[in-house]
């Protein structure tokens, strides 16, 4: 599989070769957790336990580092787990990273009630300051900048490719969390970025039906030292999810073309500050808005449990559109800090209903 080969071919190929035993088109779901040797050390095709390999998971890794454009997939169990398995490879105590002062509250969560305790330091920055970047970098210090962009869930959006050349002045790591847009959207490697991270539970999985996560890297370097610690952790993706997540991803191209919706936090408004950066950087804008409803918090709350097409529930990227209130559901976790998010936002993911439907539900819901 090339890199030159368009999207939707490298979703359906890369890494996915008929079965060579029986010819399957589709990858066998390889339900197994050892693999028979032919004597000691004479492991058949390179596997011998799943947790170190497992040939489904091999396919998901291989299309995954092929869509994003990098050498090296790597899929786990979650996307906090690959989060948490490329925090324990990069850094050590005394490590410190730059963080979107609005990322996902999970994300900042890792870093401060578990990282932190083992001598990691996180410092928020607003990503679409430049300046504000520049001066949290210390040279020698940071170990990292952490980018989300478009962020969850007021969907900023940071210049990729000019916060890279910061990053890599002070000889730290760009870290991109492209959940958001997912690589129909937006490759960060091309922009400069030296790690991907996915929660594939979302646009990639796109059915709502797995929690699974994953990054992908160019460097063999660093891949090889990923490689040690996914085993060594063990948070991997299991076979059937890995199975679940390439099915999803052979459609990413088809769900991201969904007609957009243009609402309050959106970067594809030439109101939002961040449009005219989304619009050089991404693809497209994405099927993530959030926005703020008249009549405060209770008013956003009541209008979470009117909809009817809509589902109220946490997690976006599904085929079936959701609303979520983040205050009380994906970002409880940040409330009473200053990333706490306010009470009358609410967050919607778009999915592949019809628009009318969906309009007309979001109309009844707000009264
Ligand atoms: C932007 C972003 N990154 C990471 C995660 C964590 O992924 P998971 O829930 O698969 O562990 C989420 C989950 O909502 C997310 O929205």
């Amino acid at each position: 599989m090339t890199e030159e080969q368009g999207f939707s071919t490298r979703a359906i190929h890369a890494g996915q070769d008929p079965d060579s035993a029986t010819g399957s088109v589709v990858p066998p779901i390889y339900a197994t957790s050892t693999f028979i040797q032919d004597g000691v050390g004479g492991a058949r095709g390179g596997y011998e336990y799943s947790r170190s390999a497992n040939p489904t998971r091999t396919a998901l890794e291989e299309c995954m580092a092929a869509l994003e454009g990098g050498r090296h997939g790597f899929a786990f169990a979650s996307g906090l787990a690959a989060e948490d398995t490329l925090l324990r490879t990069i850094a050590s105590p005394g490590s410190h990273f730059v963080v979107p002062s609005d990322a996902y509250g999970g994300t900042f969560r890792l870093f401060s009630k578990v990282h932190e305790r083992w001598g990691v330091t996180a410092d928020p920055a607003p990503l679409a300051d430049l300046a504000a970047v520049e001066a949290a970098i210390t040279p020698g210090v940071t170990t990292g900048v952490w980018i989300e962009s478009p962020t969850n869930p007021k969907l900023a959006i940071a210049d990729i490719a000019a916060i890279a050349e910061l990053a890599h002045a002070a000889d730290a790591l760009v870290i991109v969390d492209n959940t958001f847009a997912s690589p129909y959207l937006q490759q960060p490697i091309a922009l400069g970025a030296d790690v991907v991270v996915h929660s594939t539970t979302k646009y990639c999985g796109g059915h709502s039906d797995i929690v699974g996560g994953a990054l992908v890297v160019n460097d063999d370097a660093l891949a090889e030292r990923l490689r040690f610690h996914q085993n060594a952790i063990g948070g991997v993706a299991s076979p059937f999810d890995s199975w679940l997540v390439l099915r999803g991803l052979r459609t990413l191209s088809v769900r991201m073309d969904h007609p957009r919706v243009t609402e309050v936090f959106y970067p594809g408004l030439a109101g939002h500050p961040g449009h005219d950066l989304a619009k050089r950087q991404m693809t497209r804008f994405g099927g993530m808005v959030s926005f703020r409803v008249a009549g405060g918090e209770q008013a956003a709350l009541d209008m979470c449990a009117r909809t009817k097409v809509i589902i109220l529930g946490e997690s976006l990227g599904g085929v079936e559109s959701l609303i979520e209130h983040p205050g009380k559901m994906t970002h409880a976790s940040v409330t009473g800090t200053p990333q706490e998010v306010p009470g009358d936002l609410v967050r919607l993911s778009v999915g592949i209903e019809d628009v009318a439907d969906l309009i007309a539900d979001l109309e009844q819901a707000l009264g």
